[in-house]
Parts: structure tokens; sequence; C-alpha cells
């Protein structure tokens, strides 16, 4: 039965409904079993963590596969959190979020974005910025309907518009030169009468692309003509390299949208506060789809921990000096890798804004995740497969530089003599 299934899916075309099970290096999941859903099947398996669950049964290995510094979370925040269960931070709490945290979110897009935002109709804190799409998208399709996504993209926001039985389709940003671009035509011809939105990424991972305030203004203009939403994921909007100053944010779309306008953007504290472990994010919406998002956490995880949104607020008020040390450090790193790899044979490496990757391209390469798996078994270095990340993906691989020197020096030395092979 389970072999019938897999049989059926992998015959599918483009024209079925859900993902489209073609798409680049994709796999059905081999943990899908008889008795669960068909459309279980379409949300592919994540080729990292099929990489990374090799890498964890061997000694030594240099991990920067995963998209995580390896910085603990800082103390003034771990301590905020001991103090808000001991203020007693353990009871539920609304569904979008402790109004303080809210309030406190306002305020950093007034100091940083310089917009006005409303605490009570238009932000919803979330556990996480993967529980944040997951809500935003799960309110805006139906089955059958289309989401735009450009890739090379993380893979959770395609396997979540596949887990709400819609169909993603796949954009590829194309590589111009020594920078990532949008292929605007692409995504014109892409729509259809089922296309509900358009999710994109800025700063993006893995590419460290960012959108160019001309960028922004397009794909605005795009969705408001074809009457779409735009989701912007801007989680890695404070790790950015090309502001006046080290600390300067992305400049977020909700400069540019109103508040009528049909935008919503992902936020999370895991990157630029190192709480991956937390789970804390939020979303901005325009308010009809913040209440439905808000009201669907309820039924997803109700609300964040108490205690874990109380320290969040302390992150977000007293952090600044921590997120301006850490993004100086980020492009420290980025800087040593983009120097080491750009000497390496084989690769073109495009300069990154922001987040923490480097995607270098590999001369000739066809099969990212085998070239990833040979260098994890013979030198112990574990990357991400480009083909992880979608149409455009494969012939790449991604390195995250959010970790130690002990761990990026020795891994670039082995992936250099890697290559030079
Ligand atoms: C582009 C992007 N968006 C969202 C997230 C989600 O972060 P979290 O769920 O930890 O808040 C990630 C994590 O890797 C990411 O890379």
């Amino acid at each position: 039965m389970l072999r019938v299934l897999h049989r059926r899916l992998s015959d599918r075309t483009d024209t079925d409904s859900g993902v489209d099970v073609r798409a680049p290096g994709q796999r059905v999941n081999p943990n899908v079993r008889p008795g669960l859903s068909e459309s279980s099947l379409r949300v592919p398996y994540s080729r990292i963590r099929e990489l990374a669950e090799m890498a964890m049964g061997m000694e030594g290995v240099l991990k920067l596969y995963f998209g995580e510094s390896n910085l603990p979370t800082p103390e003034f925040i771990k301590r905020a959190a001991v103090r808000a269960l001991e203020e007693g931070y353990t009871f539920y709490t609304e569904n979008a979020g402790l109004p303080s945290l809210r309030r406190a979110i306002v305020r950093h897009y007034a100091r940083f974005q310089r917009v006005e935002l409303d605490p009570a109709s238009e932000i919803v804190v979330t556990a996480s910025g993967v529980q944040a799409l997951q809500v935003a998208l799960r309110a805006l399709l139906d089955p059958g309907d289309e989401a735009l996504v450009m890739t090379p993209a993380w893979p959770n926001g395609s396997s979540i518009v596949a887990m709400a039985n819609a169909k993603a389709v796949q954009i590829a940003q194309p590589l111009q030169g020594e920078r990532y671009g949008i292929d605007f035509d692409a995504i014109e011809r892409a729509v259809t009468p089922r296309t509900k939105l358009l999710i994109y990424t800025s700063p993006s991972n893995p590419l460290g692309w960012v959108a160019t305030e001309d960028d922004q203004r397009r794909l605005l203009d795009f969705a408001r003509r074809r009457g779409l939403w735009l989701i912007a994921d801007e989680v890695y909007d404070r790790l950015y390299y090309g502001g006046q100053a080290i600390g300067e944010p992305v400049p977020s779309i909700l400069r540019m949208a109103t508040r009528d306008d049909a935008v919503a953007v992902v936020h999370s504290f895991s990157k630029s506060y190192c709480m991956t472990g937390w789970r804390v994010g939020w979303l901005v919406a325009r308010a009809d789809l913040a209440k439905m998002a808000a009201e669907f956490n309820e039924f997803v995880v109700s609300h964040a921990a108490s205690f874990t949104q109380r320290a969040a607020e302390i992150a977000l008020d007293e952090g600044e000096s921590t997120v301006v040390s850490f993004v100086a450090r980020l492009k420290e790193n980025r800087d040593l890798c983009l120097d080491a790899m750009t000497r390496m044979p084989r690769l073109t490496v495009p300069s990154p804004d922001g987040a923490f990757y480097l995607f270098p391209k590999v001369e000739g390469l066809t099969d990212s995740f085998e070239f990833c798996k040979r260098l994890l078994f013979e030198k112990k270095v574990g990357l991400a497969p480009g083909v992880a990340f979608g149409a455009g993906g494969e012939g790449s691989i991604r390195l995250c530089y959010a970790a130690s020197l002990e761990v990026l020096e020795p891994a670039l030395e082995r992936l250099s003599a890697f290559l030079e092979k």
C-alpha cells in the first residue's frame, strides 16, 4: 500500500494538487505509513535533517549545517526567564501574547523601522517564527490554492503550504553576476486563478540576499495589482551588513505598506537573540489576518510559554548592545569565510548582505546531497546541500558561519582540501 502511494505520488505531474513532488531533489517522506493521510506524503522530507541525522551518529564532525549560532542565549535573557518564573509567569496568557510584549514589539518597530503599529490588533506573539508562518498560511490558504515561494529558501515555507493541502510554486532567484535577483517575469507568469500569496525572505536563508527598496516596491506593487497577500519573512532583519552602522536593520516591507495592504511579516527571537530553543516569535499582519492567526494559536499551542514571552520582552528592551556585538562578530566571520572560499577551486561565492550563511555554487555539481555526504564521511565537515532549499538550490552548498573560529577555520581548510582533490 505504501509503495502504491509512493508510486502514485512520484507519477504526479505539475498540475496535481499539493506540492509538486517532482520539484528538484524533493523526496517523498519515507516515514509516512499506510493509514496516515495521503496529503502527508506531499510534505517533503527535510534533506538538511537527513544529512544531520547521519552526522549525529559520528564523532568529531564540524557541524555547520543547521541555521543557528553556537553562542548560548545571553545571560540577561536567561536571568529574565528565571525571574519571570519566580514572579508568577506560569499561567495562560492571551492567544495573541502578553500585551506588554506586544507593546515592546511595537516600540521596537517604532525605533528601528519608524513604523507605527497597533499592539492590540496588528501583532500576534507566536511560539517561534515557524509557528507564525504556520498560523498565517493556515488562515490564508484553502486546499488546492497556490502559493508562490521565492527560492532557494528555508524549506519550511513550502512544506507548510503543502500541510495546508495547497501547492507551493517555487520560483528560483537567478544569480546575476555577483548578486541574486528576482525574476519578476517568472513571478508574473506563475500566477493562476488559484494563486493566493507570495512568500519571500529578506535577508534570505540560504542566499544572504537582501531585497532592495526597488525590489520591495515591485513586490508590493505586484501583490496589490494581482490581489495577492505578500508574506515577508524578516527573521534575519537585524543581521545586516549593508547598513551605515553595525546593528542597523534591513528596512522592513512595513515601511512601504499601508495598514490596509494585504501584507504580513514573520519574525522571531531565535536568530538575533540566540534563542532558537526558546520558541518565541511574532507575526505582524493586517488586522483581519492577525485576528484569525491569534484565534488559530488557540488550537496549535494556545500561546508561547508565559515566562519565555516575558524574557523576550526584556530581550527587546535591553538587548541592543548584545545584538550589535553579535552582528559585529558575524560580520568578521562572514569576511573570513568569504575570503577563504573565494580562493577555493570550483566555487563561485556571492557576497551576502545579511543572515549568517554563505551559499557558494560549485562548478559542475549536479548532486549536492551526495557532495555533502562525501564531505561528511571523508572530511567530517557538515554542510547543508543546496538541493534542500528548493528550485535553484541544486549545485550549491550552504555553510552557516555563526560558529566559533575553532570550528570555522578547520572546516574551511578541510573543504578546500576536499575541493582540490
Ligand atoms: C528564513 C527563516 N524563517 C524562519 C525561521 C524560523 O525560526 P524559528 O522557528 O526558530 O523562530 C528560520 C529558521 O531557520 C529561517 O531560516
